[in-house]
């Protein structure tokens, strides 16, 4: 991108100096090009900008206004503190309105988005997830148990069904038998609008409105929504409701803070706003985890070792490490309400702030040797909120972040103790972007023993 060697004009960055007003430079390539290469290749492009131009800098992106990427930790600390009524996130998130419904966590700012979080939260307290163990490791064990051996097979897709399975499980309760054929079928149809070119095309050429008028999109979901319903229906009339650990039970017992119960738009929307947070993204971790670990066969000898010795800490700083190393998420977004003081600018309403993850994750001077996957790291210091923020921050920190972390533990305990496991190829699998997450190019494509 030798663009953008040749920044554009002032105002340049102030280090210390008078507040400037406006935004901080940018590559000089218009709007199109600079969103044809984030498209791509987003991380090289936020590491290209960030050598030429300094750690903070602004892109123009098709759709999304002026992004000013953040990357210092100082910075991103006021940005994920800073008041929700000014950093709006959920405006970012709007092309997932019609998918999603009105009420998910995801497409709200302030008041309505504080009262959903506050209605999710309980059910994904780190504690809590103890109580998903068993389930979750008799799926991992069961479709683990089926994949193939000695020849090259690529995880991601298996990932994806453990995750899919866990979430209907755990998420929506449902164990077993015809319904969950059903519901799984449809949910996975209903996921595919998330990634399938045909869908994603109509909705950024003509915004996510005239999608509904899709055929093929109201199918889908037309069809998640009847099961969903009837699920709703059948939990609510369940005698065992109160004593039942599934989210979905939990949440129709929930109480809104005047005391009235959630209706059945609003769970169908935070069911489905689980599922695409959580499914791929969650997969997608395990297949980098999986990735970087055969690469380097003696870190993966010794995470073995450590599960069969019934010792976790390993484990974790693997997990952490992966998140680190391979961010499934590169950055995060909030769109400013009003003028906000920030790294010496002072940037307009309706930019938009956005820490780099990738950024964060990849600086020298917070990670020694950052290229290098050394869970060892975080083996006798822990990860630091605003310097490993995988699962971003504040008020919007990610609300599957404990149960996420919980699952990859669980799956990734189960796959070493019963394969080893060899790359396919010596090189390292690069990156690709699958709709919002950046994924193992082949996969994660091993050979199993
Ligand atoms: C490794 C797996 C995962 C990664 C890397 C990840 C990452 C993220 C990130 C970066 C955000 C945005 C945070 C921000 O804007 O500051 C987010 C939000 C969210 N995630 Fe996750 N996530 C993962 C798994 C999950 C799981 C398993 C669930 C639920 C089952 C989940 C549910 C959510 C929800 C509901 C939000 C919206 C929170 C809000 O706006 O208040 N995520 N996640």
């Amino acid at each position: 991108m030798e663009a953008t060697a040749k920044a554009a004009a002032p105002p340049t960055a102030p280090e210390g100096g008078p507040i400037v007003r406006g935004l901080p430079r940018g590559p000089r390539m218009n709007r199109a090009v600079q969103t044809a290469i984030w498209s791509r290749r987003a991380q090289w492009m936020l590491e290209q900008c960030r050598a030429r131009l300094g750690p903070m800098f602004t892109l123009r992106i098709a759709y999304e206004g002026e992004w000013v990427i953040v990357s210092d930790p100082a910075v991103i600390k006021q940005v994920f503190t800073g008041d929700p009524k000014v950093f709006h996130a959920g405006e970012g998130n709007q092309i997932l309105r019609p998918l999603l419904g009105e009420n998910s966590v995801l497409v709200l700012d302030e008041k309505r988005h504080i009262g959903q979080r506050r209605l999710l939260l309980p059910p994904f307290h780190g504690e809590r997830m103890q109580g998903y163990e068993e389930q979750m490791r008799t799926i991992a064990a069961r479709e683990i148990g089926s994949w193939p051996t000695g020849s090259p097979y690529r995880l991601r897709p298996r990932m994806q069904a453990i995750t899919l399975e866990i979430i209907i499980e755990t998420v929506f309760g449902v164990h077993g038998g015809a319904r969950l054929e059903q519901l799984r079928d449809a949910l996975r149809g209903f996921l595919d609008i998330t990634t399938d070119p045909r869908f994603l095309a109509p909705m950024l050429a003509v915004g996510p409105e005239r999608i509904r008028s899709l055929p093929a999109f109201r199918r889908r979901v037309d069809r998640v929504d009847e099961l969903i319903a009837a699920e709703i229906a059948e939990r609510r009339a369940a005698e065992d409701l109160e004593q039942r650990e599934d989210v979905l039970s939990m949440l129709i017992l929930a109480r809104h803070e005047d005391g009235s119960p959630m209706s059945d738009v609003e769970i169908r929307d935070e069911l489905l706003t689980l599922l695409v947070a959580g499914h791929e993204t969650t997969a997608t971790a395990l297949a980098w985890a999986v990735e970087r670990l055969v690469r380097h066969p003696e870190k993966l000898e010794r995470l073995r070792d450590e599960v069969l010795a019934g010792e976790d800490a390993y484990l974790t700083a693997t997990i952490q490490e992966t998140l680190r190393l391979r961010p499934v998420i590169s950055i995060v977004i909030r769109r400013l309400t009003e003028p906000v003081e920030l790294g010496g600018y002072e940037l307009p309403a309706g930019a938009s702030v956005v820490p780099a993850i990738h950024l964060v994750h990849r600086d020298p001077r917070i990670y020694p040797e950052p290229e290098s996957f050394l869970p060892e790291r975080f083996l006798d210091e822990p990860p630091g909120t605003y310097t490993w923020i995988p699962f971003g921050g504040g008020v919007r920190r990610c609300l599957g972040a404990a149960f996420a972390q919980f699952e990859m533990t669980v799956v990734l305990r189960e796959l070493v103790r019963r394969h080893q496991i060899r790359p396919v190829r010596r090189a390292p699998e690069r990156n690709y972007r699958r709709a919002i997450t950046e994924t193992p190019r082949r996969d994660a494509e091993v050979v199993l023993g």
